[in-house]
């Protein structure tokens, strides 16, 4: 295993996390792993804390972060009103990768919304997490721990990479799980609607509280998205991005036609695919589509180091997790080819 904790080079675990659990109370900005992705945490109650998150990652001011809370008594304190499915949805998947999206008390700082009248929050799953959120005792804004336009950090030294010198630490709790975002559901509404797809999957909820709706803004690109964070390009990786639906021969085919150019291409697939590609460099994806989604960003961030001029990516399946894991990519891709 990893260093458990890079804060202040502290090897001992319950010590580390007082110690970014101070940084937090102190006003700092820490970045601690969650199930889904590592986030940049800061008080959420203090607006020059929050500052500090949009000035680490270079964020643009109109994009809300997620309040992170150990419990759902927590979440109630943020929020004036919550409708009976939300009590549903917080018994059957807190902790968990959901956030939701509920009308505000005014009691976190104005940054954090955005100058919204509502609030996203989640309980995440992960014991270093949760841990931390108990200890700062007070509700933690965190968006993802990468700078603006990178792919989200999947593990410390992700974070390290894009953040070092911008912040105050990082509680190193190994490789993130889920490896992609949560779930936004907007609640502020008589019938819950994804913002955003993420860890929790779509059929996952409606199993619990029926009918969700999917934001239109999501699918059409003529549609003002209804999260403002969806509106961004993000996840981009320095070379472009080709998204290629189809057989493991017509992926090699874009590849062969693409090398004879003198390019140098990345190929990143499933495991049943990318055993019958040659590539200048392959990353094996895994065989489901959850270890699709953890791979990803580590995935994105692995070409960028090593200088491809091309990346290819199978096209996958939008069951379940294979939603947030495609909308994550046609946002990275320059080109899909169908
Ligand atoms: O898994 C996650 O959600 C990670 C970990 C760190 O918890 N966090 C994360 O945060 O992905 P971030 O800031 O990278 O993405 C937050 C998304 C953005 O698209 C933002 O616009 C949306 O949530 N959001 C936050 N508050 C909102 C609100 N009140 N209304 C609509 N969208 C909101
Ligand atoms: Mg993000």
């Amino acid at each position: 295993t990893k260093r458990w904790f890079a804060i202040d080079k502290l090897q001992d675990k319950q010590e580390a996390i007082q110690a970014a659990a101070a940084l937090l109370k102190a006003g700092e900005a820490v970045a601690f792993p969650t199930e889904t992705v590592y986030g940049l945490g800061a008080d959420a109650t203090n607006e020059l804390a929050v500052n500090k998150i949009f000035e680490a990652k270079g964020r643009p001011q109109d994009n809300p972060l997620i309040v992170h809370v150990a419990t759902a008594q927590q979440l109630k304190e943020l929020v004036s009103e919550i409708p009976p499915y939300v009590d549903k949805l917080l018994e059957a998947f807190t902790p968990g990768p959901l956030t939701f999206v509920l009308p505000s008390n005014g009691r976190c700082a104005d940054n954090v919304t955005a100058g919204l009248d509502s609030v996203g929050v989640r309980i995440p799953d992960h014991p270093a997490a949760l841990s931390l959120l108990k200890q700062a005792a007070v509700p933690v804004a965190a968006p993802s721990a990468n700078l603006s336009g990178k792919p989200s950090p999947t593990s410390a030294d992700h974070v390290w990479a894009d953040l070092q010198g911008r912040i105050a630490g990082v509680l190193d709790g190994g490789a993130t799980g889920v490896g992609v975002e949560s779930t936004v559901l907007d609640c502020t509404q008589p019938i819950p609607i994804i913002l955003r797809p993420g860890g929790i999957a779509i059929e996952q909820l409606e199993q619990v509280v029926g009918t969700v709706m999917v934001d239109p803004g999501l699918a059409n690109e003529h549609e003002r998205p209804r999260s403002p964070g969806m509106k961004y390009r993000h996840y981009s990786p320095d070379a472009p991005l080709w998204l290629v639906k189809g057989s493991a021969d017509k992926l090699q085919q874009v590849v062969y036609k693409e090398s004879q150019k003198g390019q140098r291409v990345g190929v990143m697939a499933a495991s049943g695919t990318i055993a019958r590609i040659e590539a200048d460099l392959k990353k094996d994806l895994g065989a489901s589509l959850e270890s699709v989604a953890t791979a990803l960003y580590d995935a994105l961030r692995m070409f960028n180091s090593q200088h491809v001029d091309l990346i290819i990516c199978e096209a996958f399946s939008e069951e379940g997790i294979g939603q947030a894991v495609m909308n994550r990519l046609k946002k990275a891709a320059s080109h899909y080819i169908e």
